[in-house]
């Protein structure tokens, strides 16, 4: 079967860059499970859907087109013709992502179409997001749970943003989708046979070695 590389962690735990940079040298394609949830928070917004109102977002979400480019150098995603890969970074959406992912008849739709475009992925994948290793690729061969101190977290965030954003906003950022995010049973503890990987001291490099170092030769 296709290799599949699964890769879990809270935010600013680096598993974006980590898991890109596992995808790239290993010549798997990356899948972001976190930008699909970005990319229909965007859409909720954008078509001024009240985010609260749970039935009119699963609605909304059911009905979108969903379109991610799963290329590790050249990854983008597209809804309802919308190219959203650099909007869905935006501060607004990351403050509303959590209403939506905290919707359970989202959830089982974005995970249905996740787990599709794994069993497609005939030449294997990295696959990265909050419930991969739990709910989406329980059976992935390789599975991560990439953590980092709450510092380190914020630190990496606040550099990904840039030095002009203000460092209480950061961490407040990331301290808050923590809690809004941990109503969410999935992405509690880790599995068993899912391997944690503590990042604080790491490197990017490093961090990208241990989990290569973990694939099935
Ligand atoms: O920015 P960060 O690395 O924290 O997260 P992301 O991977 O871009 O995901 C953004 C948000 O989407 C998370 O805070 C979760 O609310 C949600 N998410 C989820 O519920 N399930 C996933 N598999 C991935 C993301």
């Amino acid at each position: 079967a296709p290799l599949v590389v699964a890769i879990d962690g809270p935010s600013g735990s680096g598993k974006s860059s980590t898991s890109r940079g596992v995808a790239a040298r290993l010549g798997l394609a990356y899948l972001d499970t976190g930008a699909m949830y970005r990319a229909v928070t965007w859409l909720a917004v954008h078509e001024g859907v009240d985010l609260t109102d749970t039935d009119a977002v699963a609605d909304l979400v059911a009905r979108s087109q969903l379109v991610l480019e799963l290329d590790p150098a050249h990854h983008s995603v597209t809804i309802d013709g919308h190219d959203v890969t650099t909007a869905i970074r935006d501060p607004d959406v990351s403050a509303a992502v959590s209403a939506v992912a905290t919707n359970l008849a989202v959830r089982a739709d974005l995970v249905a179409r996740q787990k599709q475009v794994i069993a497609d992925a005939a030449g294997g994948i990295v696959a990265e997001g909050r419930d991969i290793t739990t709910v989406v690729a329980p059976e992935a061969p390789v599975r991560v749970l990439l953590v980092a101190d709450p510092a380190a977290r914020v630190a990496r965030r606040h550099a990904e943003l840039g030095e002009h954003v203000d460092a209480e906003a950061v961490h407040d950022q990331v301290v808050r989708r923590d809690r809004d995010d941990s109503t969410v049973a999935a992405f509690h503890d880790a599995a068993p046979g899912v391997t944690v990987l503590d990042s604080t001291e790491l490197t990017l490099e490093q961090v990208i070695d241990a989990i290569c170092a973990l694939v099935p030769a």
